[in-house]
């Protein structure tokens, strides 16, 4: 199927330009359309907040998360007729039919988001029939976009550049960096990740709590950390970052080692793929690990 990209303005004849839609199609829309939020985000990082709590106290959404949602949804909404949009505050559509569905998160990280750390990221990917096709991360304060194309491997678009990304060559914990997450039921649920906190504290070279899971799973792909673990997460927070890490040449499973399979709640381990095992063996030695 082709879609038109250009017309001249009305007094020519009007001319319309075909482009495929192809995977890298598919990826440059929403590079576009993530710059385009990425300055609204940039903008309202320093502004007044109106929050509202979500499933719990500590789970947040500003009027920017939404004002940013409604950006990509509208947006690709025009640009893809005809794909389903799953995004996290709300602003899904059901294109029945249609194999192709867009996971949205419009700022992973918006604890930080709300307390003006300068730390937090768009992330958008497609799935056809479940599987991932393109994603990205986009992190608008360093104007970092981490993309990744099915079977075509992953990059860092920054200063007009693109550059492979790969993951880290560390065989053991104690010569890596691991980050983690906390779920927004911990307050109350048992499954709360600090046995495996304190696990893995006691043998790697450093754990890391940035707060947000897309750009956790973006920097495994980049070779900046050497591995990710978190429990409870939804699709729209890890359906970009595990394709990155997969094309980045890491490893993404369950907690029990089972290969990746995104749905509505996840808990996941992604790595470098060396550090893998031993990472699975430690969560696994927790009593509620694979819960
Ligand atoms: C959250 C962030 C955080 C992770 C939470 C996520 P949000 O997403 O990714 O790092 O620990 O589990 O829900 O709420 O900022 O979009
Ligand atoms: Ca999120
Ligand atoms: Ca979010």
């Amino acid at each position: 199927m082709n879609q038109p990209v250009l017309a001249l303005p009305s007094r020519h004849p009007v001319v319309i330009q075909f482009a495929p839609m192809n995977n890298q199609h598919f990826l440059d829309t929403a590079v576009t359309i993530a710059h385009q939020t990425g300055v609204m985000l940039r903008a309202a990082l320093g502004s007044a907040k109106e929050i509202e709590h979500k499933s719990s106290e500590i789970d947040l959404v500003t009027q920017f998360d939404l004002e940013a949602e409604k950006l990509i949804t509208r947006s690709l909404q025009q640009a893809f007729p005809t794909h389903s949009l799953m995004a996290e505050e709300g602003g899904n559509t059901a294109n029945h039919g249609s194999d192709y569905v867009w996971h949205i998160d419009p700022i992973d990280g918006t604890n930080n988001f709300a307390h003006g750390i300068p730390f937090f990221a768009v992330s958008m990917a497609l799935y056809k029939d479940n599987l991932p096709v393109v994603g990205l991360v986009y992190e608008p304060m360093r104007d970092e976009c981490f993309t990744a194309v099915a079977g075509e491997g992953a990059h860092l678009l920054h200063n007009g550049r693109k550059t492979a990304i790969r993951v880290t060559q560390a065989k053991r914990l104690v010569d890596s960096i691991l980050a983690t997450g906390f779920p927004y039921d911990r307050h109350t649920s048992d499954l709360d990740n600090i046995r495996q906190l304190t696990a893995f504290l006691k043998q790697a070279q450093g754990i890391r709590r940035m707060g947000s899971a897309a750009l956790d799973l973006a920097y495994v792909a980049a070779g900046r950390l050497d591995g990710y673990w978190e429990f409870k997460l939804n699709s729209w927070d890890v359906a970009a970052g595990v394709l990155l890490v997969q094309e980045a040449g890491g490893v993404v499973t369950d907690m029990a080692g089972r290969p990746f399979a995104l749905s509505p709640k996840v808990s996941l381990v992604a790595s470098n793929g060396r550090v893998h095992e031993t990472m699975l063996a430690t969560l696994s030695s927790q009593p509620v690990s694979t819960q």
